[in-house]
């Protein structure tokens, strides 16, 4: 092959390329990743939690389910009030999940395997067991005392009208020093003080040792929220025409998160990743409702974020509608050349398949065929390549304060249960007669074993979607065509792809416009493509709930 053809994005050993600059390159862009809570997929030594090891054994599974990277959930040291996002030490692994030698050698097993490692950066908040935070507390005039954010009281309360994500005050007295620290989550997790450098030098140290052990970047944590208002001012009262997340908190956050400033550090930040061979990718957790405001994250002027989290997709009904007109706005919002990503599910909102789906297989395909053929880079959630749901997790069993602080909404740790990776003991998560942190869903059916060998499971389904994005056939980084929409259906082209959804438990038909090759249906007895493709003209009808994929002749 001459070295300047672009290779096929089938699996490569990338070290050594001959051809530089690589085509896959950016790696990032168009790819999977598949997001892992590591206390929750593999436990290797048998103590009920998830692990590194664990990690590390399940690579040749991911290999063959064709991710191009996995992002870990937490893995620094953490007293765990929220499970890794209190961070206490920002420079090693916890305990419980591992050690640095772990993290090194799933790097580089990964690597073997043609997958990359990123990791979960928590920088608008650090445990309250911080060093720093320790310090800060200690004394008014204490070295790290500004590294956090502290007002006086006002009116003899809190200094403003903040509110935490629980709803209660955003600020805890310190009574030593009569004045308040900031904390947007839990009183465990005080905010950091962006405005001042040492923090950004702080940072950017950190940044640097984990990139250079060869990380392949970073999900960047609550991305939209690290500087708040130089002056403390208070937060208005939603709008009724507010997304319903931002009334349900009671609070527009216009000062205590979401402020401009944050641009001027992912400049920097970008800077910095981009200095690495590789690219290493930053994708950032954005929480914003305004499409332009989230597109800004990609950057305007300069380049800022390479990805973002779209939660007005995320949060999206599943109706063919609501989903087309986010998806064309959210294209339109991004600079020339961004990439978008496409979610639903993670370890705070929930799995799609009982969010979006009512538990039902057949729209959980159909959602996993719209995730992996819309334009850009996909991210799943463990267990989505399964069908997994929510969990009914017992109050007696609940693990997240977050939650347990909010009895009226549903836990976060309904998706946090642990990985089905078969109907053995246990769904193959732990040991057999240890109890996993997080009580086991229904693993009968629902579990990697018996999937695999499903020819019409969805693991089947998802791998054969997997291949047809390695190979460029589905999910290219390219314009987004509308060809069809009323209530039920939507059809898009994407390339030379061509999604059929049936988005609704009636039968519906399409006219597929010129010649095309049937891809694969989700309601096939079989995702073998040989078996059960081939050429395709005219009407196709589709199943209540069912998608298509079919490629158009050129
Ligand atoms: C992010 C995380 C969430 C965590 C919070 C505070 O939203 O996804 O799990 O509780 O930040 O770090």
């Amino acid at each position: 092959m001459d070295s300047t053809e672009p290779c096929s994005r089938e699996p490569c050993s990338r070290e050594p390329c001959p051809r530089e600059p690589c085509p896959r390159e950016p790696w990032w862009s168009g790819a999977t990743i598949y997001q892992i809570y590591v206390r929750s997929w593999r436990d290797s030594n048998g103590d009920g939690i998830g692990d590194l090891p664990g990690v590390i054994e399940g690579l040749d599974y991911l290999q063959w389910t064709g991710v191009d990277a996995i992002w870990l959930s937490p893995t620094m040291p953490s007293p765990n009030t929220d499970y890794g996002y209190d961070v206490s030490d920002y420079f090693g692994v916890h305990p419980e999940l591992g050690t640095l030698d772990d993290l090194d050698r799933l790097v580089s097993e990964a690597r073997q395997r043609d997958i990359a490692v990123m990791l979960d950066m928590v920088p608008n908040h650090s445990s309250d067991q911080h060093p720093w935070f320790l310090d800060a507390r200690s004394a008014e005039d204490s070295p790290h005392r500004d590294y956090y954010v502290w007002a006086a009281p006002r009116d003899g309360g809190p200094p403003n009208n903040w509110v935490d994500a629980t709803g209660k005050e955003a600020w805890t007295l310190d009574e030593a020093s009569n004045q308040y620290y900031l904390h947007n989550f839990l009183p465990t997790q005080p905010d950091l003080n962006w405005w001042d450098d040492r923090v950004h030098s702080e940072f950017e140290h950190i940044l640097n040792f984990w990139l250079g052990r060869g990380i392949a970047g970073f999900r960047i944590d609550v991305a939209h929220g690290l500087y708040k208002d130089a002056q403390l001012r208070d937060d208005p009262a939603p709008g009724p025409d507010d997304h319903p997340a931002v009334q349900a908190r009671r609070r527009k956050q216009v000062y205590s998160s979401h402020r401009p400033e944050v641009h001027g550090l992912y400049r920097r930040w970008r800077q910095i990743a981009d200095g690495y061979s590789p690219q290493r990718a930053l994708l950032g957790e954005t929480w914003e409702f305004d499409i332009q405001k989230f597109g800004d994250f990609y950057g305007r002027t300069a380049p800022e974020l390479h990805m973002a989290f779209n939660f007005t997709f995320v949060m999206s009904p599943f109706r063919a509608r609501d989903l087309s007109e986010i998806v064309e706005g959210t294209l339109a919002a991004l600079p020339p050349g961004a990439t978008a990503v496409w979610t639903a599910s993670n370890h705070d909102v929930g799995r799609f398949p009982s969010r979006w789906c009512g538990n039902d297989d057949r729209a959980t395909k159909a959602a996993l065929v719209m995730l992996a053929t819309l334009p850009g880079t996909l991210v799943l959630y463990y267990g989505d390549e399964l069908g997994m749901t929510d969990v009914e997790v017992p109050p007696g069993r609940q693990r997240d304060e977050m939650s347990i602080a909010q009895p009226n909404r549903p836990s976060r740790d309904r998706c946090r249960t642990p990985m089905q990776w078969s109907n053995d003991a246990n769904a193959g998560f732990t040991t057999p007669g240890t109890e996993p942190w997080l009580p086991l869903g229904d693993y009968s059916s629902t579990n990697v074993a018996t999937q695999r060998a499903g020819p019409a499971s969805v693991l089947s389904l998802w791998r054969q979607l997997s291949q047809l994005r390695r190979q460029g056939l589905i999910g290219a980084v390219s314009a987004l065509e509308h060809l069809h929409l009323d209530d039920n259906l939507w059809a898009y082209r994407v390339g030379n792809a061509l999604s059929v959804l049936n988005l609704h438990d009636v039968n519906a038909t399409y006219e597929v416009p010129g010649a095309s090759r049937l891809l694969l249906r989700t309601q096939a007895s079989t995702y073998d493509l040989q078996a059960s493709t081939g050429d395709f003209e005219g009407e196709l009808r589709l199943g209540p709930w069912e998608a298509a994929v079919l490629a158009i002749t050129p």
